[in-house]
Order: structure tokens, then C-alpha cells, then sequence
């Protein structure tokens, strides 16, 4: 009994794996193991050999239970330890610097000329921008013999073959959102219009998708005045600098009378800088809305008028970023971003003045 003990703790002690550790159990106390025959055997003796040689394999299987358990629990120590030496980290370690996003000028500039607005009582208005000719032409006075339509460089959308209805286009500017907003509300109304419009136009100072933003200001009594103070009152707040404008007769069908609106800037090194010297940069359009506008949009013209204006979003971005080639806007590679520091918070306001944005 004695060797049967010493011979299974030995090869209990020496299995190197829990496999052969499981071999080894099945082989001593397994159905047909040696120790399980061996109790087996019990029944055959007499008595008085049962008496000790029953508590004494019963012991043995105990202890061979025992020394199992042990063993096996420190197989698996073995193994971790095995483990943790091979895939160790070293978490001493710096981290690879994550790359934090940063907002696009033309999103940011966008925020902040609404912010502006909104501080004057604008609400914005949304429209689509595969529009028909009609809200991007006819409803806005120009007829469809008329140069403008050309002069646009529209985009039009082919029709199958036989179909002859008027195309839809790819809206040329944001003023189809004025006949829109006015026919959804009605007058009074004061509203801006941010968004896409597409041109067939590449070069430094053109895209063929840029952005405007456009305004209109409908009232019993709104006249030009109200126009040149909130535009002065938006470059002032946007710029960060009192910034005085300049308004040039010219013509819109869908205005009358109409002005181009310059802003006061000076030219340093080949840098503009506005609102100061007497240089003047061209950043927008505008009028009193034609009467066949309101009319065309339900508006009774004899009631109501006001002012209108679109202005290029890119092009004011660029006046104030410093940026040069509007085509940097929409490069693949926007790694220059970075150079400009875009975050999303920077919001002038007309009353607080600029609030970091500089
Ligand atoms: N829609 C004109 C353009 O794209 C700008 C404009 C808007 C002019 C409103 C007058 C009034 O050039």
C-alpha cells in the first residue's frame, strides 16, 4: 500500500502538463484505474482485512484527490506566469498622438454669420438644391430668353429623351430660398439663407460648387437705409473692426433698384486688410426685391417691400482667414486647416463684439 502511494504521488508530482496530469488521474482513480480495482476488491476479502484496508484506500484515494488539485493549480500558476513573461507591455511607453479634428472654415464661417444674423432678428431658411427653373429663374424676373440665364454658367439636368418639360438645374445662387420662404410664410418676414450653389466656373477665384449666404428683410416700410446698416452692422461684428461699405448702382432682374456692395480694405504686403484705407473690395449683391418677385412669390406688392442680398460665404472666409486660393477650400488634403486654428466656438455677436475669433 505503501509503494502503491509512493508511486502515484510521484507520477502525480511529475507531470509537466494538465493532460498527462489527466492520464495519470483516469490511470489511478478512473472506472478501471489501479486504485479503483483495487477497492473493488474489498468485497472479496474477509472482515478483519476489510477494517484495514478499506479506511487506508479510502485515505489514499483522499490524498491522491488532494495531490491532484495541487498539482493542477500549479500547472496552471506555471503556465500564466509562462504567459505574462512572453507578452509582457510596457506601458512606460508614450502614446502616438491622436490627430484631433478640426472644424472646416466654411462650416465655422457659416455659424458665425448666422450667429451674427440671428442677433439682428434673422431667422435661417433652408431650400433644395436641385431646383426647377422656375424658382431659380422665372419666379426671380428673369424670363427664359433672358442673358442672365447664360451668363450664370447653370448647370442643367439632362430629361429623357422626349420628355419636354423645363430642366431642373442645379441651383446657380441661394436666391430661389427668397420665393420659397416667402410662399411657405408670407410677409413680414426676416430671414438668411446659407448654403450650396453651382456654377460651371475653375479657376483661383472660382469653384464650380461654392457657398452663399442670402438675406431678406420684408416689411410694411423697409427701405435701402435698413439694408446699409445691417450690412455694416454684420462686417463690423464678423470682422471684428468697424468696417464702412460702399454701394455701386448695378443691376439684378430680381431687384430694383440695385447696388454691388463693396467693404473699405487696405492692401499691406500683398495682405488685405479690412476696414481700414481706401481701397474697396467687392463682396456682395443686392436691392430692393422687384416687384414681380413678390408677386411671383404671392406677396402683394402694394402691401410690402424690402431688401435682398447674396453674399459669397467663401470669399468672406477667405477675407478673413488670410486664406489665398479658394481651391484650397476643397482639396483632398486639408492638412493646411491646421495652420488656421478652427474651433467651433469662436462666435462673434453684433452686441459683444468678437469673442475670440480673431
Ligand atoms: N443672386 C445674386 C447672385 O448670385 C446675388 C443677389 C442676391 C443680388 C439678392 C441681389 C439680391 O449673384
Amino acid at each position: 500500500m505503501s509503494d502503491l502511494r509512493a508511486s502515484w504521488l510521484e507520477r502525480i508530482g511529475g507531470a509537466s502538463d494538465e493532460a498527462t496530469l489527466e492520464e495519470v488521474r483516469v490511470a489511478a482513480l478512473g472506472k478501471k484505474g489501479e486504485v479503483s480495482l483495487k477497492m473493488r476488491e474489498l468485497g472479496k476479502m474477509t472482515p478483519e482485512e476489510r477494517q484495514t484496508a478499506g479506511p487506508a484506500l479510502n485515505a489514499l484515494k483522499d490524498e491522491l484527490n488532494a495531490a491532484l488539485g495541487a498539482r493542477k493549480a500549479s500547472l496552471a500558476d506555471a503556465a500564466l506566469e509562462e504567459r505574462l513573461k512572453s507578452e509582457w507591455l510596457d506601458m512606460s511607453l508614450s502614446p502616438r498622438p491622436v490627430r484631433a479634428g478640426t472644424i472646416h472654415p466654411i462650416s465655422q464661417v457659416t455659424e458665425e454669420v448666422t450667429a451674427i444674423f440671428a442677433d439682428m432678428g434673422f431667422a435661417v431658411a433652408e431650400g433644395p438644391q436641385i431646383e426647377t427653373d422656375w424658382y431659380n429663374f422665372d419666379a426671380l424676373n428673369i424670363p427664359g430668353h433672358h442673358p442672365a440665364r447664360a451668363e450664370m454658367d447653370t448647370f442643367y439636368m439632362s430629361r429623357k429623351e422626349g420628355d419636354n418639360r423645363p430642366p431642373h438645374v442645379l441651383r446657380t445662387h441661394t436666391s430661389p430660398v427668397q420665393i420659397r420662404s416667402l410662399e411657405a410664410s408670407g410677409a413680414p418676414t426676416r430671414i438668411i439663407c446659407p448654403g450650396r450653389v453651382y456654377r460651371a466656373d475653375y479657376d483661383q477665384t472660382h469653384t464650380p460648387m461654392f457657398h452663399q449666404i442670402e438675406g431678406l428683410a420684408i416689411d410694411s416700410d423697409i427701405s435701402m437705409a435698413n439694408l446699409k446698416w445691417v450690412l455694416e452692422e454684420f462686417f463690423t461684428a464678423y470682422f471684428g473692426t468697424k468696417v464702412n461699405t460702399r454701394f455701386r448702382a448695378s443691376h439684378f432682374p430680381f431687384t430694383e433698384p440695385s447696388a454691388e456692395v463693396d467693404i473699405q480694405c487696405s492692401w499691406v504686403d500683398g495682405q488685405v486688410r479690412v476696414g481700414e484705407g481706401d481701397g474697396w473690395l467687392e463682396v456682395l449683391g443686392s436691392g430692393m426685391v422687384h416687384p414681380n418677385v413678390l408677386r411671383a412669390a404671392g406677396v402683394d406688392p402694394d402691401e410690402w417691400q424690402g431688401f435682398a442680398f447674396g453674399m459669397g460665404i467663401d470669399r468672406i472666409a477667405m477675407l478673413k482667414y488670410g486664406i489665398p486660393d479658394l481651391r484650397a477650400f476643397f482639396d483632398s488634403d486639408l492638412r493646411w486647416l491646421r495652420n488656421y486654428g478652427f474651433a467651433s466656438l469662436d462666435m462673434p455677436t453684433v452686441h459683444g463684439g468678437m469673442s475670440g475669433a480673431a
